[in-house]
């Protein structure tokens, strides 16, 4: 009887323990999912913006119009980029980062502005703030991020815009049909998610300098040594020039040793090309960053100074790179502007610096960035 009373005793135990550890899974699963779902919330939440051209109608060659995004108050991870550009109207797209857009035409009011020759400008506040996160040309390969890079945009980021900017160039089809519409654009991959890496990008450019009339190969040099920041890794490059602009040339020095970062023919289409994989060039405090831009100047008479009217001349390489943000010393701030000028009677280019790349590509009529003035398209 009290052996019966115990094995009695013993089942009913073992169901409680045995349901209660059932119920303790329950809850244990409950809580996984709860933290799952919340986890997922806060990190996975990724959309796709699409930066379109809300239907536009240009009749005039060369219009450049732009169109803007709110990014809003949260900081989020552009993470890829995919361009759009319909029934090849397009000829050129930049998407820039502003603190306030030109004007307050956004994209999905079906809204845009004017930002080319008699335009007002692409940002806002004289420009403050303005950075080309992505281009694209016709011809020239898709500019892809590499894994686990992200632009930091929206938030505190200083880029609370974004605008784009598409170059008509050649606008017959539209002269020709009344009602054709273009929603060239860019889609971007976008995510709440810290990445790995962030992306920045170096401008290294001439802004006061001027070239000769009657030259075949004019050196305008730029160089600024690197400070105290994370580690850069370069992974696409840009040049820009105007049309005496023959090739544009990048480069680290340490230590004497000047290594390539890119080379480009500012006459080519004037999106970012990778940076050979191969190279590897890192660039570390204390390294030099520099670029030559070469001109030919044999077709003028008169004296070609940098800036922003018809007969000027510009003098840009980008660099686009990733760093590692927990490398990032505060004290230092944000790398691009960690980088001090160098005197660049100091930087003595390798002798193949200004010999331009082999075969010619295809001509493009665009030679113009925000801040420029008409291009000169047509007159060569
Ligand atoms: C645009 O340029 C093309 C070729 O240069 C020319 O044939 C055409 O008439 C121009 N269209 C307009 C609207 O000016």
């Amino acid at each position: 009887m009290t052996r019966e009373l115990a094995i009695v005793i013993i089942l009913f135990l073992s169901v409680i323990t045995n349901s209660f550890g059932d119920f303790q899974d329950q809850m244990r699963s409950y809580h996984d999912t709860l933290y799952q779902r919340s986890w997922q919330h806060s990190s996975d939440e990724s959309k796709d913006v699409n930066l379109r051209m809300p239907g536009v109608h240009p009749i005039k060659n060369d219009t450049y119009l732009c169109t803007a995004v709110n990014l809003g108050q949260r900081k989020q991870y552009i993470v890829g980029f995919k361009p759009f550009a319909e029934m090849h109207t397009a000829h050129h797209m930049l998407l820039f980062g502003c603190q306030v857009p030109a004007d307050m035409a956004f994209s999905r009011d079906g809204k845009f502005w004017n930002c080319g020759d008699m335009g007002k400008g692409v940002c806002g506040n004289q420009g403050a703030g303005e950075k080309i996160i992505y281009a694209w040309g016709r011809n020239a390969p898709d500019l892809k991020l590499p894994k686990d890079v992200a632009f930091e945009v929206g938030g505190n980021s200083g880029i609370a815009y974004l605008v784009l900017q598409v170059h008509y160039g050649k606008v017959d089809q539209f002269v020709a049909n009344p009602s054709l519409k273009d929603n060239s654009g860019v889609d971007l991959k976008t995510s709440f998610a810290p990445q790995k890496y962030v992306a920045g990008i170096k401008l290294l450019a001439d802004g006061w300098s001027l070239i000769p009339p009657k030259k075949k190969a004019w050196h305008l040099d730029t160089g600024c040594q690197y400070g105290n920041g994370p580690v850069l890794h370069p992974f696409a490059f840009r040049v820009h020039a105007h049309t005496l602009g023959t090739v544009i040339s990048g480069y680290r020095v340490r230590n004497g040793v000047w290594t390539l970062i890119g080379k480009g023919d500012p006459q080519r289409p004037q999106a970012f090309y990778p940076v050979k994989p191969d190279k590897q060039v890192d660039i570390q405090a204390g390294d030099t960053l520099a670029a030559r831009c070469t001109f030919n100047s044999m077709q003028r008479d008169k004296i070609t100074y940098i800036g922003a009217t018809m007969a000027d001349e510009m003098c840009n390489f980008y660099m686009m790179y990733w760093y590692e943000p927990n490398q990032n010393n505060m004290e230092t701030g944000i790398p691009e502007s960690a980088c001090l000028y160098v005197d660049e009677a100091r930087l003595m280019f390798p002798l193949d610096s200004d010999v331009p790349l082999q075969g010619s590509g295809v001509k493009m009529q665009m030679k113009r960035d925000f801040a420029e003035g008409p291009d000169e398209s047509g007159q060569q």
